[in-house]
């Protein structure tokens, strides 16, 4: 095991598990994951309560003017098991996870200066190492030096199903059709927008686990991790 610790980057498409491994990941090696969607996410909120968002229409210059009163923080609950995360100290965790939420999202991260800040705040978190951070930039963009960089991946079918069967056990009345429609949707405008559109890194590992459980995935992840020394 080396001394210094390690920033690993975890990108890939939307809903394929990409947290999960991440948290697991971090509590293996005792790192602090950070969700960046949620960041993304959050910062989509804002602008749906401020009025910056109207029939998927985002106002920029309203946004960008108020950008500097968004603050996101992360706070670990162990009972739950979960990084909650907080937007001007309220806990937004559920609000951020709805379809609502997800329908603007991909508009909103796609605006240039929301991402500069967005980075600059995921760069200041994590560069004393120690993190498990994931997103669709952080091996590209965020950390391009990170120690190991995975690109994480599953059919749409399957993603699709997990978020279902995510917000589903939350208690919403949700529509598979729907849910479906709208990982489709976010793939196509994570890959094609012109701001850090989502794109695998030269030296990130796939890693495809539409036939693999949580178990697995992390038991490949470690094994990776041996082999270079980081665990
Ligand atoms: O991982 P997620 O589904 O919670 O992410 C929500 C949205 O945020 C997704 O549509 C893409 C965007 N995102 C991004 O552009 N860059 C990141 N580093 C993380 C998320």
């Amino acid at each position: 095991m080396q001394d210094r610790k390690a920033i690993i980057a975890i990108d890939g498409h939307s809903s394929c598990g990409k947290s999960t491994v991440a948290k697991d990941l971090a509590k293996e090696l005792g790192y602090v994951y950070i969700d960046t969607g949620a960041m993304y996410r959050s910062v989509t909120l804002f602008a749906m309560n401020n009025g910056f968002v109207n029939n998927g229409t985002i106002d920029e210059g309203g946004l960008s003017k108020n950008l500097e009163k968004v603050n996101i923080s992360f706070k670990y609950q162990p009972e739950e098991k979960i990084n909650e995360t907080f937007l001007n100290g309220e806990s937004v965790e559920d609000a951020i996870r709805g379809l609502e939420v997800s329908n603007n999202v991909s508009a909103v991260s796609a605006i240039a200066f929301v991402r500069k800040r967005m980075v600059e705040l995921q760069q200041a978190m994590g560069n004393q190492g120690g993190i498990v951070m994931d997103g669709r930039d952080i091996g590209t963009v965020v950390f391009p030096d990170a120690d190991l960089k995975l690109f994480m991946t599953a059919s749409a079918s399957i993603r699709a199903q997990r978020r279902y069967d995510e917000l589903t056990a939350k208690g919403e009345v949700v529509n598979y059709e729907e849910i479906l429609a709208n990982v489709e949707q976010r793939d196509h405008l994570d890959s094609t927008r012109k701001e850090s559109p989502l794109r695998q890194a030269d030296d990130a590992l796939v890693l495809d686990n539409s036939d693999l459980n949580k178990a697995e995935q992390l038991e490949w992840i470690i094994e990776v991790l041996k082999e270079r020394n980081l665990a």
